[in-house]
C-alpha cells in the first residue's frame, strides 16, 4: 500500500495537536482544523513548543522541527481537508459533535478516504453509523502525550472494510508507532485494563490504606510504572477517567468499573487534575 501523503486532523486540543505533530514529523502534509482562529493558534503553539523543547533536549534536530512545521497547515475550514487520504477526528467526546464532523467529512472527502476517530469512550460502530459510507470508518486511539507514547489502538467497527483497516495500519507504521488491534468494546484494550486499576487506586486511598505519595511510590518503584496511579489520574484528568468509567459501567454493569465516591466528589468540586491546578496533588504553583 502506497504511503499516505496528505492527512487531516479535526481538533487541535491536547490529543489532536499531538496527532498532527507526529504526522507532520513523519513527512505527511497535515491539515489541522479548529473551530476558530484563537483555538487553532493555541493548538499550533502547543506543537511549536513541543518541537522547541525537543530541540532544546537534543531529541529533535532544528531541520526536523522546521520540516515538521512546514508540513503543518492550520485551518478553520473543513473544506481544506478535501484532498486528505485519512482524516482523524479528535474533538470533544460527544456523539453529537462527532456526528456533525463525520457527516461533514463524508460529504467533503473522496470516496476512498479513511475516516478515523480518536475517541476513548464512544462506540466506533455508533460513530460509523453517522457516515454514509460506514465501511471506511474506524478508531485510531492515541495515548497522551502523543509524541512520546509509542502505541496506537486500531479499532474496527462492525462495518469497517479490510481496505480502510490496511490503510490505517500503514499510517500507524508511517508515524513510527506500534499498533494493537481491538474490537469495538468500551475501553478497547488499554483503558479496559487501566481504568479499573486507576479506580482501585482511588479506593485504596479513600479507605486510608496509605498516603497518596506511598500509593504512587508503591506502583512506581514496586512495579516500574513511569507514574503512580494518582499522579496518572491527575495527568489524564479526573473528569475524563470518570466519564470513561461511567460508560464502561453502563455497558458492563460490573463493580470494577464503578467510580468510587471520592472520584465523583472531586469531579463535582472541579479538582480535575493538572488542567484545573488541583487533583490528588496541587499544581497551582507549577
Ligand atoms: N520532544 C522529544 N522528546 C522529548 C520531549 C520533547 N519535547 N520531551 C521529553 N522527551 C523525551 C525525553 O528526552 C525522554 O527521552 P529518554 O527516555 O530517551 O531520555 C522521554 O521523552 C521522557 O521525557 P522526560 O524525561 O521529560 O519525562 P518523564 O521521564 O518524566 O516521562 C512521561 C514523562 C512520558 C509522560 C512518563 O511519565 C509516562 O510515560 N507516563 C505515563 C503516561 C501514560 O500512561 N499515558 C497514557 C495515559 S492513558 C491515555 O492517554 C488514554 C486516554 O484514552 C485516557
Amino acid at each position: 500500500m502506497a504511503p499516505l501523503k496528505q492527512i487531516g486532523v479535526v481538533g487541535c486540543g491536547l490529543m489532536g495537536s499531538g496527532i498532527a505533530q507526529v504526522s507532520a514529523q513523519a513527512g505527511m502534509t497535515t491539515w489541522v482544523r479548529e473551530i476558530d482562529k484563537p483555538t487553532l493558534e493555541k493548538g499550533l503553539g502547543r506543537i511549536r513548543k513541543f518541537l522547541e523543547d525537543g530541540v532544546a533536549k537534543g531529541k529533535v534536530t532544528a531541520e526536523d522541527r522546521d520540516r515538521a512545521l512546514g508540513n503543518l497547515k492550520g485551518t478553520t475550514d473543513l473544506g481544506d481537508l478535501a484532498a486528505c487520504e485519512l482524516v482523524i477526528e479528535a474533538v470533544v467526546e460527544s456523539i453529537e459533535a462527532k456526528r456533525e464532523v463525520f457527516s461533514a467529512l463524508d460529504r467533503t472527502l473522496a470516496a476512498s478516504a479513511v475516516l478515523a476517530s480518536n475517541t476513548s469512550s464512544l462506540s466506533i460502530t455508533e460513530i460509523a453509523a453517522c457516515a454514509e459510507r460506514p465501511e471506511r470508518v474506524l478508531g485510531l486511539h492515541f495515548f497522551n502525550p502523543v509524541p512520546l507514547m509509542k502505541l496506537v489502538e486500531i479499532i474496527r467497527a462492525l462495518p469497517t472494510s479490510d481496505d480502510a483497516f490496511a490503510r490505517a495500519k500503514g499510517y500507524v507504521e508511517q508515524i513510527g508507532k506500534t499498533a494493537v488491534v481491538a474490537k469495538d468494546t468500551p475501553g478497547f484494550v488499554v483503558n479496559r485494563l487501566l481504568v479499573p486499576y486507576l479506580l482501585d487506586a482511588v479506593r485504596v486511598f479513600e479507605s486510608g490504606v496509605a498516603s497518596r505519595e506511598d500509593i504512587d511510590n508503591g506502583m512506581k518503584l514496586g512495579c516500574g510504572y513511569p507514574m503512580g496511579p494518582l499522579t496518572l489520574l491527575d495527568f489524564v484528568g479526573l473528569d475524563t477517567t470518570y466519564y470513561i468509567a461511567n460508560i464502561m459501567f453502563e455497558e458492563f454493569k460490573q463493580p470494577q468499573y464503578a467510580a468510587p465516591p471520592l472520584l465523583r466528589r472531586m469531579v463535582f468540586a472541579g479538582y480535575l487534575g493538572r488542567k484545573s491546578g488541583r487533583g490528588f496533588y496541587d499544581y497551582s504553583k507549577a
